[in-house]
């Protein structure tokens, strides 16, 4: 008989589920994507019916449901931290209680009170350790039979760090690091007061540190304040965290705005206001002081685990400047890392616990990289579908009987400079569009990085885009020799293809440093010359893969701007409804999906009813 588990996460940010048959991963999608809530953190409803669905699998045929993390556990880490700052932090124990009495600490009965619309048998229920869901979500879809597993994030139940042992026998926890010592949430707090959304944001303060001067006096003295009053980093990695600078213990919010103003001497930004060099300075000290912890983290697991294989998972995973600074320190030969890192990889995690640790289930041998199938594991529409969801708009298309006459045409007009939604095959699991729900531009046009703000995305984004390339042209672009088919690490563009700096290039404005053309592909060359890569090769995705060949033949690059298909505060796109809603809303050229083209120009006015779904409620 199959084992079948249903992992979920919920209620924090990211809520998901993911199913896993025999130890294989067949479905995982995150909730936002069906609901169109960035971030959803409700119950993953519709995520859960996508994975039954597309596994044809009936409630009571599963073994198991597996939750990603525990919590009684959690709410005993509330009790003692309302205890240990007493009378501190009243007021948001008072606003945490009720929901935790009312929903949270009942989860099991809320958990098959939910699923009732499946089936009414009575399907065991198991919950994970937050950090052995992040740690099973790391080491079991890796290529790896035996690795150090770091996990690194805000916080699970007490754990906010973990080193751990990954082996055939199972998943050893080496160390922990307890709450509120956790280097995600000093991060975090480094995200609120720069004027970013905490765990949505951190991307950004990651983006805006290249910009920070290296060698100015107000860098060094933030970075030396940081480690003087912030932060004792020992020397394994651990960290202690002076706790009168935060308030996230005790409060609802990050830090004590009053006491950081006095230290750094630089008030809390606002939201959308100006960026000026000390935020930026600010922001490269946290990322340096950030890359310190992860370093020493490293080297404390490699030390303890004795294994040169590096599994990670956890929201600070998603660092990729970080992961890079890793490659480069040589601890350890080879790195892997979740690419849904954060708690939507959670669910996923629970179900490796649950099958590999709970029942004991034997490891599957990896796929040519790894188990996690390039994290193309969502909805996929044929082109029957395709057309049934785009009818009432009344689009015009062309189909393509031939897919390479298509992709040809597709690159050519993207070397013209247009700009192409391109949507094929299954949704990308975790925070990254990998190819199948992306829009695609030329990198070596001077205008695209402005265009792609403005008149797609819709904001003044002060970091470039991302590129993917053919993983066999890598070396020629890039000083990185490592497939990084999940973008989670950056590499450097070779000093070759490198346009010089003005002289007072430090003293300009954000905005005049991120548009001076820096290299021949401008549009994904941050100020420091770096790229954050996704590597593309025929196994991983053979249609976007013969795309970046087809355009590598018109102009000798194959290598294209890569953004997630999502416009104006949406969550990436998911069904074929979403894909047009996206193209008609904002100035995108041209839209694919499948075999078929849609031409802006050739748009009609849409129907009343349908120009109203076209409008976002953030516009
Ligand atoms: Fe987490």
């Amino acid at each position: 008989m199959r084992t079948v588990i249903l992992g979920i996460s919920a209620f924090y940010h990211d809520s998901a589920a993911a199913i896993i048959i025999d130890g294989e991963i067949k479905a995982a999608a995150q909730e936002e994507r069906f609901t169109r809530l960035k971030h959803d953190p409700g119950f993953p409803i519709r995520s859960i019916r996508f994975v039954l669905d597309e596994t044809g699998v009936a409630y009571d045929d599963l073994t198991a449901i597996v939750f990603y993390d525990k919590p009684l556990l959690k709410f005993e880490r509330l009790l003692e931290t309302f205890h240990a700052f007493s009378p501190r932090g009243l007021k948001s124990f008072i606003t945490a209680i009720p929901v935790w009495i009312k929903e949270k600490l009942f989860m099991k009965k809320l958990i098959r009170n939910s699923l009732k619309e499946f089936g009414k048998g009575k399907v065991r229920i198991l919950f994970s350790e937050h950090h052995l869901s992040h740690a099973a979500s790391a080491f079991y879809p890796s290529p790896f039979e035996e690795a150090a597993i770091l996990t690194i994030d805000g916080v699970g139940e007490w754990a906010t760090t973990t080193i751990c042992y990954g082996q055939p026998e199972g998943i050893k926890i080496i160390r922990e690091l307890h709450f509120p010592h956790s280097v995600g949430l000093l991060y975090s707090a480094f995200t609120h007061y720069l004027g970013f959304k905490v765990n949505s944001g951190e991307y950004k303060v990651m983006g805006l540190s290249p910009y920070g001067n290296g060698d100015s006096v107000q860098f060094k003295i933030f970075k030396e304040k940081i480690l003087a009053e912030l932060v004792d980093i020992r020397e394994d990695g651990s960290i202690l965290l002076n706790m009168r600078y935060f308030n996230f213990a005790t409060k609802l919010t990050m830090t004590n705005d009053r006491r950081w103003q006095k230290l750094f001497g630089v008030p809390r930004r606002s939201p959308e206001s100006a960026i000026h060099q000390e935020h930026m300075d600010l922001a490269l000290a946290i990322q340096e002081v950030t890359e310190t912890i992860v370093l020493a983290l490293v080297h404390t697991a490699r030390k303890i685990t004795g294994s040169k294989n590096l599994v990670m998972a956890g929201g600070v995973a998603l660092n990729c400047v970080a992961n890079s600074k890793i490659l480069k320190a040589g601890d350890v030969d080879s790195l892997w890392i979740q690419p849904a890192a954060g708690d939507a990889g959670g669910a996923l995690g629970a179900a490796y616990a649950a099958y590999h640790i709970g029942l004991g289930g034997p490891r599957k041998k990896a796929g040519i990289f790894d188990s996690m199938q390039y994290a193309y594991l969502g909805p996929e529409y044929a082109d029957q579908e395709i057309i049934r969801a785009i009818r009432p708009y009344e689009a015009e298309y062309e189909h393509f009987k031939n897919f390479d006459h298509l992709t040809a045409f597709v690159s050519e007009k993207l070397a013209e400079g247009n700009i192409i939604g391109w949507f094929q095959g299954r949704m990308e699991f975790g925070p990254r569009a990998l190819g199948n729900r992306s829009i695609l531009a030329d990198p070596r046009s001077e205008a695209i990085q402005k265009k792609l703000n403005l008149k797609i995305k819709s904001r003044e984004g002060f970091r470039p885009f991302a590129p993917s390339i053919l993983v066999e042209d890598l070396c020629d672009w890039f000083t990185l020799d490592k497939p990084s088919p999940y973008m989670l690490l950056v590499a450097s563009l070779k000093e070759s293809l490198r346009y010089p700096l003005p002289e007072n290039y430090f003293t300009g404005d954000l905005y005049e440093r991120l548009y001076h053309i820096r290299s021949r592909v401008p549009a994904v060359t941050h100020v420091d010359y770096s790229s954050r890569i996704q590597t593309v090769s025929f196994e991983s995705n053979p249609k976007f893969w013969g795309l970046l060949q087809e355009f590598k033949k018109r102009t000798g690059c194959g290598m294209l701007v890569n953004t997630s298909f999502n416009v104006r505060g949406e969550p990436i796109v998911c069904s074929p409804e979403d894909a047009y809603r996206g193209f008609r809303h904002s100035e995108m050229d041209y839209l694919v999906m499948g075999n078929y083209l849609f031409d802006k120009k050739e748009q009609r006015a849409l129907p009343l009813k349908y120009a109203e779904k076209i409008i976002f409620p953030s516009d």
